[in-house]
């Protein structure tokens, strides 16, 4: 019964939504709160990271299916790596079993395209090199782009860029567009609509230049229990705000 009446409402939000036009073309998501959902069930945050990897996926494919254009990702800021050590290890773990080839042949079968943003440097060599073999592998296809923000902060992406500017173009006047050819997201600058989940309303060091005119989304919810519902439910406040506008 609960599920007859889940789907009917999922399947009263998809009705309402403008599929035609006025979708996000990019989405961008803070992925927060699987430490929380962890806790509250008795398990180690590792479990929490492993149920919102499972989400992530999930994500993926919903918007992919949806047509939405991009989607970036906060998989891990500048300031993740104070975690204690055994937690970074493993989210570092998840990121490889990400770039596996069975998974990249799913993501080739679905036509999705990968990049990284922020400075991966920082990561084991191994890992490094598996991402960028995924990026290569995943080039060619033309369905949804995938950004994940890894080892990425707003500031040092704006630091980034104007060090970047100051052995460029040093002296110059240089405009906002201009600016934005030197950011980690040159290639798909801003976001339309970000969510975030776990009941915080900050932006926490992400896509802060990319953000300025983004509409925000929160929801209560744990990053591991986005579902389908919640995903309609911001696309649908995100037209209806735009209406309004
Ligand atoms: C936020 O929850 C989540 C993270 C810091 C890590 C998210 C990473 C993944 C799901 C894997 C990434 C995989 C790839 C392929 C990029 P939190 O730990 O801050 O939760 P809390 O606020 O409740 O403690």
């Amino acid at each position: 019964m609960e599920w007859f009446g889940l789907n009917r409402t999922k399947a009263n939000l998809k009705r309402k939504i403008d599929w035609s036009s006025r979708l996000p073309k990019h989405i961008a998501i803070m992925m927060d709160g699987n430490g929380r959902w962890a806790k509250r069930r008795g398990f180690p945050r590792s479990a929490g990271h492993y149920a919102g990897m499972q989400t992530m996926r999930q994500t993926i494919s919903m918007c992919n299916d949806n047509g939405i254009e991009s989607l970036t990702l906060y998989a891990f800021s500048t300031e993740n790596w104070k975690r204690p050590k055994d937690e970074v290890d493993y989210i570092i773990s998840l990121v490889n079993e990400f770039v596996q080839d069975t998974n990249v042949r799913e993501l080739n079968k679905n036509n999705i395209k990968v990049f990284f943003i922020g400075d991966i440097s920082k990561f084991p060599e191994e890992t490094q090199e598996a991402m960028c073999k995924v990026v290569d592998q995943t080039e060619e296809n033309t369905g949804l782009k995938v950004y994940f923000a890894m080892n990425y902060g707003g500031k040092s992406d704006i630091i980034q860029s104007v060090i970047s500017i100051l052995k460029t173009k040093k002296g110059e006047e240089i405009t906002e567009e201009e600016f934005e050819q030197f950011l980690y997201t040159v290639q798909n600058p801003n976001p339309d609509l970000l969510i975030r989940t776990s009941g915080e309303k900050r932006l926490s060091n992400f896509l802060l230049w990319q953000s300025a005119h983004t509409e925000l989304w929160f929801t209560d919810e744990m990053w591991p229990d986005f579902n389908e519902l919640l995903l309609y439910q911001s696309i649908l406040d995100f037209q209806i705000r735009k209406k309004r506008a």
